[in-house]
């Protein structure tokens, strides 16, 4: 049975890959057992030594166990880990309520091995049978799994049994991420915030355009809706981004509703000289270019300097691109616009990549808020007397956003907060606090229409460089 294509409710046909025979490496022989043995390895890189999803799962450059397989497969491995991710508490309790005793703490391997299968058969169209059978086959193709075979059969056959009845309690719990993770949520935005984006960060993230004009047409060409923002929303889509209409045209490009917000901010720029220092993959270049602004796009990595070249080329906006770093260069000129949309966290991106609260930790974030810092005052630099200056982020933490601004402003009194006002951006007064900053989150819907989903987590706030 091809297990992508299987729905819970399908036909079974009776699974002649008896996994309690198997007893060597026969992933080239038993359909799926490949997909699942990427999974595990791809679920310890991330867990034990907390690399970065996005990398491993790269179709060129990933690891060499993801691109070895079919692309079928590829999307049930992203499927599998995303579930996996999204559910880890959850999934490690029912895995837990199975044991007699727990794991012993270095069995890495047979930990993985179960969590893969377990959101398979909790979260995913797969048959029980066919995950608990690939499971069981998949701990006797590894030596440091072989003899833990019969307990993995055993304790994912107790999840299948009792899924009904256990999931919904321990789903409940809402404690799925790292107790570091949920603790500064908790600390920032209170309890029952904090709850609301921990239970968003469970649903995947629907897809936001930004679009050159008539974001009407493209809601009706897309199945989506226009977002207050201005933005095309599609829940989910049906093809690649790249298969739509409009693609190859130029006509828009992919970019969160909250991460449109940042560049607007920067008022009308039409014929101004704009600095965006942190500025691949590009798509608040392509905001600022499209407003009419001669723009300035510099970015530290090479490699996402050159994406961002081949999207603006794809959307026929032209900028001036630097590889550089922001911390050290000197321009001719001041700006009179700059926005520093800095490196951070990305814990406002967790809908996206339910790795971050695995691969991050507090250490990272005080680093990010120091290097932010320093982007910040560097910035402040380039910008000409009386000029405005944006610092924005995708993380939901103060460290980075609110107490990071306080701590600038009192350091530099030659910079001053330039309040934003409500009606100034269209959709953007829910997300005002009372400073003046922007701040959005997962859990807001507030977007005046109930059905619409939430939105990347982000910080903004702006500046006057006083003269
Ligand atoms: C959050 S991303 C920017 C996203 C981009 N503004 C957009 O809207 O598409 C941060 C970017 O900062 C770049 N970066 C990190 N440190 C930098 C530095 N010191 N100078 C310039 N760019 C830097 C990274 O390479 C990365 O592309």
């Amino acid at each position: 049975m091809n297990d992508q294509t299987a729905t819970r409710h399908g036909r079974r046909r009776p699974d002649r890959r008896s996994g309690t025979e198997a007893t060597r490496d026969d992933s080239n022989d038993v359909p799926g057992l490949a997909a699942r043995q990427a999974a595990a390895k791809l679920l310890a890189a991330v867990i034990d030594a907390r690399t970065p999803l996005d990398g491993l799962t790269d179709h060129d450059h990933g690891h060499p166990g993801f691109r070895a397989l079919d692309m079928r497969d590829r999307a049930l491995v992203r499927a599998t880990l995303a579930t996996a991710l999204r559910y880890r508490g959850t999934i490690a309790r029912l895995i837990a309520r199975r044991l007699e005793r727990p794991l012993p703490p270095n069995a890495h391997q047979l930990s993985h091995v179960l969590h893969v299968a377990a959101a398979q058969i909790l979260f995913l169209d797969i048959p029980d049978s066919a995950a608990v059978d690939l499971a069981v086959t998949h701990a006797k193709s590894d030596p440091r799994t072989a003899r833990f075979s019969g307990l993995v059969n055993g304790v994912l056959r107790g999840i299948a049994r009792d899924k009904a009845d256990a999931l919904p309690a321990e789903l409940d719990r809402q404690d799925d991420a790292p107790e570091w993770f949920r603790d500064r949520l908790a600390a920032a935005y209170g309890a029952s915030k904090a709850r609301a984006i921990l239970a968003a960060h469970r649903v995947e993230a629907p897809v936001d355009f930004t679009v050159k004009s008539n974001p009407e047409r493209w809601a009706l060409a897309f199945g989506g809706i226009v977002l207050p923002t201005g933005s095309v929303r599609v829940e989910r889509l049906a093809t690649g981004v790249t298969e739509l209409p409009g693609f190859a045209d130029g006509a828009w490009w992919v970019q969160d509703a909250a991460a449109s917000l940042p560049a607007r901010l920067l008022g009308d720029v039409a014929r101004q000289r704009v600095a965006d220092l942190c500025a691949a993959p590009g798509g608040k270049t392509a905001q600022l270019v499209l407003a009419g602004a001669e723009v300035t796009a510099l970015d530290s990595s090479r490699n996402r300097l050159k994406r961002l070249d081949e999207n603006l080329q794809r959307l026929r906006l032209p900028a001036t691109l630097a590889e550089g770093d922001a911390l050290k260069y000197e321009p001719d000129a001041p700006f009179d616009a700059v926005l520093v949309d800095a490196p951070c966290s990305s814990t406002g991106t967790v809908r996206r990549h339910p790795d971050v609260p695995w691969t991050k930790a507090p250490e990272d974030i005080a680093k990010l808020a120091d290097l932010q810092s320093r982007l910040l005052a560097s910035a402040a630099r380039m910008v000409r007397p009386g000029g405005r200056l944006v610092f924005s982020n995708c993380s939901l933490d103060p460290a980075e956003g609110e107490l990071l601004v306080a701590a600038f402003l009192a350091e530099h009194p030659e910079v001053a907060l330039d309040p934003i006002q409500p009606g100034e951006v269209a959709g953007a007064d829910p997300f005002i606090v009372s400073n003046g900053t922007i701040r959005t989150t997962p859990a807001d819907l507030d977007l005046g229409r109930p059905e619409i989903s939430g939105l990347d987590g982000f910080f903004a706030a702006r500046f006057l460089c006083l003269p």
